[in-house]
């Protein structure tokens, strides 16, 4: 087996091939080429049903579809697929219309848009909060809006790529991953040079699945005057003991600056949003520009989120079923000694530590018709190179086994 790829995606940018966009997107079709010819065709699926633990996908040569149990959604209470979270979405399509057509600040902003922010305001413990259309454009707008040059940025290295897209402009500095010592370490040197300190952390990390040490963060926060900016993508609906994410897992709600989320996971939706104090949430309505110059989320989405919202705080089984699935493949893997790194959530990383092997591990999950998704370079470097699985409360143990009987199955043949 060649475990060598000759090209990556980053081979095919500006900076690498510094050629005209003409050239560019020809050249990449060497990237395309090589995935075929390998059979490593693994991204941008195409899938005839929703996104659940069973999905029917379409694609390859003779367009053949494929019954495959999935392992790529986020929707980890099953938030999407639920009747009360439907019926919302019908109902308010019905009073509302397909979209709300203007940017809140100029008329689009709807009542339910409104009860949403407060809802999502008093779920998270803080003061107000401001509801986006996409969850990588709350990173982006609010990061924007809140630094730039005089300001630094003390960035966690295993953050979203949309938090360095809301950082260009700022001083930035890459932190040690989860390092509270060494987050001090740089605050001490740097805390009299710049006019706002933040640092900006995950609440769950979406690549590796561990999560913050955010006590001990916060502390060196305070004492140095810097501001704490948690995006809790991941945590919320699924961390705490009513689902209202990492800082509550910590007994720290409210204790967190800024934190931001999404309505893609736990939600069941699309979108997003940031939490904070009224004040900052004012100034994010008129600077905040992937709000202020974007229409704002559709109602269909507004009230299956709310809907959503109202099932996390009701029905507390659905979290508990997560994660006693969550438990029950932690085990299985760790018994047959795979490597998961430090995951603590429903995120779990297979650790293949080779780019080409953790693409052969997705090609022959699917010849099983298992359907996992390879996370290589330049998301992780080569040596991180995995396969990322994500389990949700609609899984069911049966499945569970047979994706651990096929990834033991896999190992005697990849060797990983
Ligand atoms: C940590 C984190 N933040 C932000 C986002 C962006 O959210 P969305 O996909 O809802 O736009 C993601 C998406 O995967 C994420 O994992």
């Amino acid at each position: 087996m060649n475990l060598k790829e000759k090209y990556t995606v980053n081979d095919f940018t500006l900076k690498s091939l510094k050629t005209d966009l003409k050239d560019r997107v020809n050249q990449f079709q060497k990237w395309m080429e090589q995935s075929k010819l390998n059979n490593h065709e693994i991204y941008w699926n195409e899938s005839l049903t929703c996104i659940s633990p069973e999905m029917i996908l379409v694609g390859g040569p003779e367009n053949n579809s494929q019954n495959v149990i999935s392992f790529i959604s986020n929707d980890y209470l099953g938030m999407s697929q639920r009747d009360e979270t439907k019926a919302a979405s019908i109902e308010a399509i019905m009073k509302y219309g397909t979209g709300a057509c203007a940017a809140p600040i100029i008329g689009g902003y709807l009542d339910i848009h409104r009860e949403l922010e407060q809802k999502i305001a008093d779920f998270t413990g803080q003061e107000d909060a401001l509801i986006f259309s996409s969850g990588f454009g709350v990173n982006v707008g609010v990061l924007n809006a809140l630094l730039g040059e005089l300001d630094l940025a003390l960035v966690d290295m295993c953050v979203h790529t949309s938090v360095y897209d809301g950082l260009k402009g700022t001083n930035t500095k890459k932190i040690k991953h989860n390092d509270p010592e060494y987050i001090e370490f740089i605050l001490q040197k740097e805390v009299d040079r710049y006019k706002t300190k933040m640092v900006i952390i995950d609440g769950v990390y979406s690549h590796d699945g561990d999560i913050a040490y955010l006590k001990e963060i916060q502390e060196v926060c305070k004492k140095y005057g810097a501001l704490l900016y948690m995006d809790d993508a991941h945590g919320m609906g699924v961390f705490g003991e009513t689902g209202r994410g990492v800082a509550e897992h910590y007994n720290m709600l409210g204790e967190v600056d800024i934190v931001t989320g999404t309505f893609s996971k736990s939600f069941g939706s699309v979108g997003g949003f940031v939490s904070c104090s009224k004040e900052i949430a004012d100034y994010l309505r008129y600077f905040a520009n992937t709000t202020v110059f974007s229409a704002a989320i559709t109602p269909a989405s507004t009230a299956s989120i709310q809907a959503a919202l109202q099932l996390i705080v009701d029905k507390p089984q659905i979290r508990k079923k997560l994660w006693d699935n969550v438990t029950y493949l932690k085990n299985k893997l760790i018994e047959n000694k795979f490597d998961i790194k430090n995951t603590a959530s429903p995120i779990f990383p297979i650790m293949v530590r080779n780019p080409f092997k953790a693409k052969e591990v997705t090609r022959l999950l699917k010849e099983r018709n298992i359907y996992a998704i390879a996370i290589v370079y330049p998301a992780v470097t080569d040596k991180d190179a995995r396969v990322r699985m994500s389990l949700t409360a609609s899984h069911e143990f049966s499945q569970i086994d047979y994706l651990v009987n096929s990834l033991v199955e896999i190992r005697n043949i990849v060797y990983f």
